[in-house]
């Protein structure tokens, strides 16, 4: 029986079939010698995923002074089920990932069908093609428990299988650059000997050239530009890996703009990635006790914050809002916690500050359900059998992408707690991570495992129009900072609501004259961090009772 693909709008793909690997290598083979005689380099982007996918094009974009173009890329993607949907649409010159930047489609559209530097294959073949390896595959760390990354481990399985295959078939020579974020010590500690091992079974004897040089992609509104047009840090594992990596870095992204920082090994790179994202884990988790302590003590900390920031040392100080979501940040710390133990061999407990910020991070969202029910309890509802409505299921604002988002927690501890949930989110048509919880990221990785009563979440589809999500509601959770839900007028929400209804603000997105408002149309009002509404319930309260 053949298998299939379905990408997330539903397009049908057959899996490749064993007959289907010669001809595809065929194909390879064809154009890749085409290519070699126009002088250009070929390069494997391995796993076209967020990252994979927009790095493929950003090579195949490539070009000397004379604009001829210098790289042509194979973005090879393993035939899964779950992924192999990415190689036929890229093919097609469609991004296998939504964006709310209109480069990532016309520099794809034009890399594939205009210049024709660019093509997608499922076969492992490909590599014995590269002259360069960007490995884009994921690794990801499985936490045991909610809000305790101690309780975890790396899942280096993906990344180890794509090494192994890149040592069977890779040429002596090839540059392999690993791309992937990974816990520190990886390239030299677990690529090298996985990948030397295999060298030698095929009879090699040269070492492999290693590099590593992490990605500060943000899949947003500059997407591309975060990949070319962005600095870049990296390292090579001896002299020759290093001048290559260099090389290679120069000729794709824009190192004149954007200076490269050349690293002495590649710990030293991987450490780099992890120490940032920890560091900004850290910063956004030391404000959650100031916020809860702003809630219980009259004070905004938007305003806070906002007065702190005017201090150029302070100015990166960021309102945490409901949790910290994102592929990234949730996961990166544990990387390096892990790494320690597992790859250095130590067993102290130096690490105080990240795994604490990471389990903040990773449960401040819960609170959303307190200032809910609180604020139901407040007008006499229940939240058993409340109607809520989220404004926002992704991790932040303005992107589509809803990778271990805040709201999906307010989503899961909400329906535990017997409300009836509704989502709207302008960038999101799906949300996978309950439409397909049972296997999505991947079976047994869904938040779900941690909650109660999750079962018909499966169910939950987006709203996409506001007023029929709002109509009937009993609350509303303002999620994410999304600008169409910046300028929403208190009149027409209730309106569209039928009457009064509780109000959670978790980003500061209301102002104080909107408060007001709400507090004077019948509404109760809640807000993270925001301590000072309960004062402005005061006076309207007190002056409707003067009246
Ligand atoms: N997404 C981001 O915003 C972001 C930002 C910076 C860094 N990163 C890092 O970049 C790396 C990749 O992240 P991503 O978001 O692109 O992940 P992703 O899960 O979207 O993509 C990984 C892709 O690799 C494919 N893959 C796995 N094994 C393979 C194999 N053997 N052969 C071919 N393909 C294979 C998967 O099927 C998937 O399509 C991660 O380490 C991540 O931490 C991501």
């Amino acid at each position: 029986m053949p298998e299939y693909s379905f990408s997330p709008t539903g397009a049908k793909f057959k899996l490749p079939e064993p007959d289907d690997y010669p001809k595809e290598f065929d194909r390879l083979k064809e154009v890749v010698s085409k290519q070699k005689a126009l002088g250009r380099e070929i390069v494997v982007v391995m796993g076209l995923g967020f990252v994979g996918a927009v790095m493929a094009a950003v090579v195949a974009d490539a070009q000397d002074e004379k604009g001829n173009p210098t790289k042509f890329v194979i973005g090879m993607q393993r035939p899964s089920t779950r992924s192999f949907w990415k190689t036929p649409l890229l093919n097609l010159g469609i991004p296998p990932v939504s964006s709310e930047d209109p480069e990532v489609s016309l520099i794809i559209r034009r890399c594939v069908n205009e210049k024709k530097t660019l093509t997608a294959t499922y076969t492992y073949d490909a590599l014995k093609l590269a002259d360069v390896v960007v490995v884009d595959v994921q690794c990801d760390y499985l936490k045991e428990s909610l809000g305790n990354v101690r309780q975890g481990q790396a899942d280096m399985k993906a990344l180890e299988e794509s090494l192994e295959i890149i040592g069977q078939n890779i040429s002596p020579e090839a540059l392999v650059l690993i791309e992937t974020t990974v816990a520190p010590g990886t390239t030299e500690q677990v690529a090298y000997p996985i990948i030397k091992k295999m060298f030698r079974k095929r009879g090699v004897e040269s070492d492999p050239q290693l590099a590593h040089s992490f990605e500060r992609v943000m899949p947003g509104k500059n997407y591309v530009a975060s990949i070319r047009d962005f600095w870049r840090v990296c390292s090579g594992m001896n002299e020759e890996a290093t001048r290559r990596v260099v090389k290679f870095l120069k000729e794709v992204i824009n190192t004149d703009k954007y200076p490269l920082t050349v690293l002495d090994r590649p710990i030293e790179s991987e450490t780099a990635k992890i120490v940032e994202n920890s560091f900004r884990a850290t910063i956004l988790a030391f404000l959650d006790e100031w916020s809860l302590f702003a809630e219980r003590n009259g004070v905004d900390l938007i305003k806070v914050i906002n007065a702190i920031k005017v201090r150029p040392t302070h100015n990166n100080m960021i309102f945490p809002g409901p949790g910290i979501g994102g592929y990234c940040l949730p996961k990166d710390g544990g990387l390096g916690l892990w790494a320690y133990r597992h790859i250095h061999g130590f067993e102290d407990e130096i690490f105080k500050i990240t795994p604490m910020a990471i389990d903040i991070n990773d449960t401040r969202s819960l609170h959303v359900a307190h200032l809910t029910r609180d604020a139901l309890r407040n007008m006499g509802r229940p939240i058993a059998s409340a109607e809520v409505l989220v404004l926002g299921a992704s991790y932040r604002e303005d992107v589509g992408d809803t990778r271990y988002s805040g709201s999906e927690l307010i989503v899961r501890r909400l329906t535990e707690m017997g409300a009836e949930l509704r989502v709207h989110d302008p960038y999101v048509p799906h949300w996978w991570e309950f439409e397909k919880q049972d296997e999505y990221p991947a079976s047994s990785q869904s938040l779900k495992r941690f909650f109660r009563g999750q079962e018909k979440l499966k169910d939950l589809r987006m709203e996409q129009d506001l007023a029929k999500a709002l109509k009937g509601t009993d609350a509303v959770i303002f999620a994410v900072r999304h600008k169409h839900y910046l300028n929403l007028d208190p009149d027409e929400v209730v309106k569209m609501a039928g009457g009064p209804i509780a109000i959670v603000d978790c980003f500061g997105l209301l102002d104080d004259n909107k408060i007001k408002r709400y507090f004077e149309l019948g509404c109760e009002v809640k807000g993270l961090g925001r301590g000072h509404v309960k004062r402005i319930k005061d006076q309207v309260r007190g002056k409707l009772l003067e009246v």
